[in-house]
């Protein structure tokens, strides 16, 4: 797929991205939302009514479309529509399914993630994914939503950053701690969880594809952008093995990989290696690097092989919405860079498409849109607009700064 080095090729999706917890609000029934709200709860703060995008959605997708985005990446919350084991929620299949038939009214592509890293808490306290039947339980959920993907979906992302949610696991379990992005790295992924998200997935997908023939099915894979140091070799290999090309492997056999990208992570012979003091970070402590996105579709086709590539995420948790210009202008560069050099990649969709919540905290402002926590009014940034215009036009941005 040849492109020009300053336009995207045609049919090239531009949209944004959200997931069902960060941004419906009252999440009652999952995991999380447990989490939060249980007894000396390490999370700071709770998600509450969220973006209540649970009653705002047709608002959202409004906006989205009037900037001129042509595509939206969302999630169906299983909690929602699963709410006891076995028992499927038909008025909540309804409401994705009407989702689905109104962006594509909007002329929004819609991208459907089936779960992005919450679980009903049923769900959990029977074991999550250690569970014997975890497997047969996504399994059945994947299936009860069928009418979802048959009101018009193209592309579903099983399962968000299985590696991030095995590095959850042994965060939750005490077992290791998340850095701040202040150079510490990732503690090891839980293995139990990990080989049960592969499973999950190779199977599911699998009954996916023979469900609905057509649709292009994979996950999405979160991407480090491991770099090393002389003397760093090995190490930086072994790390990018444990977080992430173990499940870009898993990916051969996909229509499609997700690729989800922000900054980088530098290793040397004694491990991570901090960047330097004077180093710019974003609200979230990680480096600012706008060009980890065009890195990690890269590193994706040599893991995975000729198989189309999907931005599903990449964006910056910034108050300034200048620099979530200047970022993304950067980060669009590199995945132009990478199209001409004969990467397939099919589209690029923004983290996010509204400031929400951040998994614990609500200071990291990652949105195209902002939401006034009180009263729900959406305002889109400039960057919207600048990106909407992206969308319409297929123009690669120039140099910002
Ligand atoms: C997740 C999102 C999250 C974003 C920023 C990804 O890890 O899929 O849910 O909000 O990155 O941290």
């Amino acid at each position: 797929m040849a492109t020009s080095a300053d336009t995207f090729p045609a049919g090239f999706l531009v949209g944004a991205s959200t997931s069902a917890h960060q941004v419906e609000g009252n999440n009652l029934g999952s995991d999380w939302w447990a989490l939060e709200n249980r007894e000396g709860t390490p999370l700071p703060e709770r998600s509450g009514d969220a973006c209540d995008s649970l009653h705002r959605w047709r608002e959202d997708m409004d906006l989205l479309a009037s900037l001129g985005l042509n595509a939206y990446r969302f999630s169906i919350e299983w909690a929602r529509v699963e709410p006891a084991p076995g028992q499927f929620s038909a008025a909540m299949i309804e409401h994705y399914a009407a989702m689905v038939r109104y962006a594509l009214e909007r002329g929004l592509q819609p991208v459907l993630t089936l779960h992005h890293f919450t679980h009903p808490l049923w769900f959990t306290r029977a074991g999550g994914w250690e569970a014997p039947d975890a497997l047969d339980r996504f399994s059945a959920y994947a299936a009860a939503v069928a009418p979802v993907i048959d009101a018009g979906v193209r592309t579903v992302i099983t399962i968000n950053e299985p590696n991030i949610l095995a590095v959850m696991q042994t965060v939750l379990r005490g077992e290791g701690e998340l850095a701040t992005g202040l150079g510490g790295g990732l503690p090891d992924p839980h293995r139990p969880t990990a080989e049960a998200l592969a499973a999950a997935h190779t199977r599911t997908a699998a009954e996916l594809r023979q469900r609905h023939p057509g649709v292009a099915v994979g996950w999405s894979i979160a991407h480090q952008c491991v770099q090393h140091l002389p003397g760093g070799e090995q190490r930086a290999a072994a790390y990018r093995h444990r977080h992430e090309d173990w499940y870009l492997e898993h990916s051969r056999g996909d229509d499609v990989v997700g690729v989800q990208a922000y900054t980088r992570t530098v290793i040397g012979p004694d491990g991570i290696v901090p960047p330097a003091p004077q180093a710019e970070r974003t609200q979230m402590g990680w480096e600012y690097y706008p060009p980890a996105v065009g890195e990690a579709v890269r590193r994706t086709r040599a893991v995975v092989g000729d198989i189309p590539v999907l931005v599903t995420e990449n964006g910056i948790a910034t108050a300034e919405d200048d620099q979530r210009i200047a970022y993304t202008t950067g980060a669009l560069q590199s995945l132009a860079a990478a199209i001409t050099d004969g990467v397939d990649v099919r589209g690029y969709l923004h983290w996010s498409a509204l400031d929400n919540y951040e998994w614990g905290r609500w200071d990291p402002t990652f949105g195209l849109i902002a939401v006034d926590r009180h009263t729900f009014a959406r305002t889109p940034k400039p960057s919207a607009t600048w990106l909407g215009e992206i969308a319409r036009t297929g123009r690669v941005p120039a140099e910002q700064r």
